[in-house]
């Protein structure tokens, strides 16, 4: 990993100019960060553009005492909307209605909560909100970023008419890593130009698809090309991207829709369970500030927890549908798996597996559940109770719009 000096914003133009002649090809990506998927909370799919200082500080207040901290979320993500204007050198600043004290002041207080602040910005001429975007300015707000403090950044596509993704996230990479803050780059280009397939050096993690939307499986219509995806939607595109994800190169499928209001509790923690078997980055998307028991109970537990951030770093796969339900496998660490049973349909299901005569094969992991070989023990990572071993069939019920998930452990 190269490291940077970060250069004072009163420096000004004069640093620029520095920056720019030092020759961005052999700037890296920060190679260290991310090595589980980051984990969250961004403002857009509960606030959208009605966010604030205030607000975010209610978030982080919330974050660091409501067991969300300890349980893993480190991330308090300012999406779309913060911004003021340029000034006359082209500097970005906060709105100054929203965020007075300024956005420094702001990134103090999260980090003394022990947590890190990410903003957004975006690849074209303006963000997706109509808001300055980062075009020729790249260096210019990664550097402010840097001054700021800013350790994580959303980087949108919208209006970036004529500008090729992998080149125009390819500079602000090079910005960042020339600023010299360690910064997890999280690229939003809704899986246009595929970035799986060359990002791999470029951003911690990338969107997959559209936006998400807040229902089960619905598709919302925004007219063009313009489409956002209920839950099983999105878990559906994640099909045939498992192989490009890994520490430090995440595949997105998108922030979570846990706790907005539009799910039950069953369909929350069906939702959350996938988000986990799939390694995505787990960014809560809800008013943590005002949170029923149940929310934060799906939100914080560790054991589901320790599936999506297992070091291990392999996404998981679909291994079998049958009728309502799918198996979804996902090796893990030192040998254990987790298995998820999703019932898409309405009606409850019960669930037979026997590892006898369905044995598994992760060509990724490159690595066979041997259970006629090896006897795991069983924990239902919901209700915490074992649930024997695989010595006999397990069987469970999974109700409608729901998961039944476990963990084999040698
Ligand atoms: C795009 C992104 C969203 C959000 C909005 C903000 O739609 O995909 O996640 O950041 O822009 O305007």
């Amino acid at each position: 990993m190269l490291n940077f000096p970060s250069i004072p914003l009163k420096t000004g133009l004069a640093s620029l100019a520095l920056l720019l002649g030092m020759g961005s090809a052999q700037a890296q990506k920060y190679t260290q960060l991310a090595q589980t998927p980051p984990m969250g909370w961004n403002s857009w799919n509960k606030f959208a553009c009605d966010v604030d200082e205030q607000k975010i500080r209610q978030v982080a207040d919330a974050m660091a005492a409501n067991g969300m901290k300890a349980a893993g979320y480190e991330y308090i993500v300012i999406d779309d909307c913060w911004h003021g204007r340029r000034d006359t050198l082209g500097f970005i600043q906060p709105d100054k209605q929203r965020f007075p004290s300024g956005m420094k002041a702001l990134v103090d207080y999260v980090h003394g909560k022990g947590l890190k602040f990410g903003i957004y910005s975006d690849a074209g001429n303006k963000t997706c909100g109509g808001r300055p975007g980062s075009r020729g300015h790249e260096y210019q707000d990664a550097t402010t970023y840097a001054q700021w403090g800013v350790d994580y950044l959303k980087y949108d596509w919208c209006a970036t008419e004529g500008l090729k993704a992998e080149g125009a996230y390819t500079t602000m990479r090079d910005a960042l890593a020339r600023a010299g803050h360690p910064v997890v780059f999280s690229m939003c280009e809704w899986g246009t130009a595929k970035p799986w397939l060359w990002a791999n050096n470029v951003g911690h993690l990338w969107r997959t698809t559209g936006d998400i939307f807040n229902c089960w499986d619905c598709l919302q219509d925004n007219g063009g090309d313009w489409k956002a995806y209920g839950v099983m939607r999105i878990l559906d595109m994640q099909d045939g991207l498992r192989q490009y994800a890994g520490p430090g190169h995440w595949n997105d499928p998108d922030m979570m829709e846990v706790g907005n209001g539009k799910l039950t509790p069953n369909e929350d923690r069906a939702h959350f369970a996938m988000w986990c078997m799939l390694a995505a980055p787990l960014i809560a998307g809800n008013d943590l500030r005002q949170m029923n028991p149940q929310t934060l109970s799906t939100l914080t537990n560790k054991a589901v927890i320790a599936v999506d951030q297992d070091p291990l770093g392999v996404q998981g796969f679909r291994f079998a549908a049958k009728d309502s339900v799918e198996t979804w496998v996902k090796p893990l660490a030192g040998g254990d798996w987790a298995l998820c049973f999703l019932n898409r349909g309405r009606k409850s299901q019960p669930v037979t597996f026997d590892w006898k005569t369905q044995p598994i094969h992760d060509d990724v992991a490159k690595r066979d559940l041997a259970a006629d070989r090896t006897r795991y023990k069983i924990r239902n990572l919901w209700t915490g109770c074992e649930a024997g071993t695989t010595a006999k069939p397990f069987r469970a019920e999974v109700p409608g719009h729901d998961v039944v998930m476990i963990r084999l452990s040698k």
